[in-house]
């Protein structure tokens, strides 16, 4: 019998590269949800509000290992941009700009209940970025109280390059953030 739902946005798929599934389980668990891990290998799998009934096919994150063809890309590519510097460097710029300006950079959002809840997850975040493990692999890239970018948000930024819904050699941001329950009237939605 099918179910009746709405069309929402339901999962993420990201890929780790190889030898890095336990890192990658270990940031999932960072943004909080329940953790659902296949023991036979791939995918490891985030519930990310513990809400949605139909887990793990929706409200997820998703995260295996990369395919051969793709690190073979990736492989090949970072080989060519370390050969080339002026190439090299446009990457670089436009990796700056990604997490200097995350909110209009490629991201996926991730909200939560509570500011309590969300400034426990950056703190979290904050301390497994200074720990051996994660060192230049995690990054907390920007906190944004309300007042700041938005009257009506506190967002924080991640960047790694643990995990990615796409090129790992890019690198993937997630934000984090809380609503107020009622936006400020200079916010309000208009209607034309
Ligand atoms: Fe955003």
């Amino acid at each position: 019998m099918a179910t009746d739902v709405s069309p929402h946005l339901n999962h993420v798929e990201m890929v780790h590269a190889p030898g890095d599934r336990a890192l990658a389980l270990e940031l999932l668990a960072l943004l909080g949800g329940r953790l659902s891990v296949n023991p036979t290998g791939s995918p490891v799998a985030l519930d990310i509000g513990n809400q949605i009934a139909g887990f793990p096919h929706d409200n997820a994150l998703y995260v295996s290992e990369v395919t051969p063809r793709q690190w073979a890309f990736e492989s090949a590519l970072n080989n060519f941009l370390e050969a080339q510097p002026q190439l090299s460097d446009l990457r670089s710029n436009y990796v700056a700009d990604v997490r200097t300006t995350p909110q209009t950079s490629f991201h996926f959002g991730i909200r939560y209940g509570t500011r309590d809840q969300l400034e426990e997850r950056i703190e979290a975040i904050r301390q497994a970025s200074e720990t051996d493990r994660f060192r230049g692999r995690l990054e907390l890239t920007g906190v944004y109280p309300p007042g700041t970018y938005t009257n009506t948000m506190l967002q924080a930024f991640l960047y790694t390059d643990v995990i990615a819904a796409g090129l790992l050699s890019l690198g993937q941001h997630i934000e984090l953030q809380w609503r107020m329950d009622a936006p400020p009237l200079d916010e309000a939605p208009t209607v034309a």
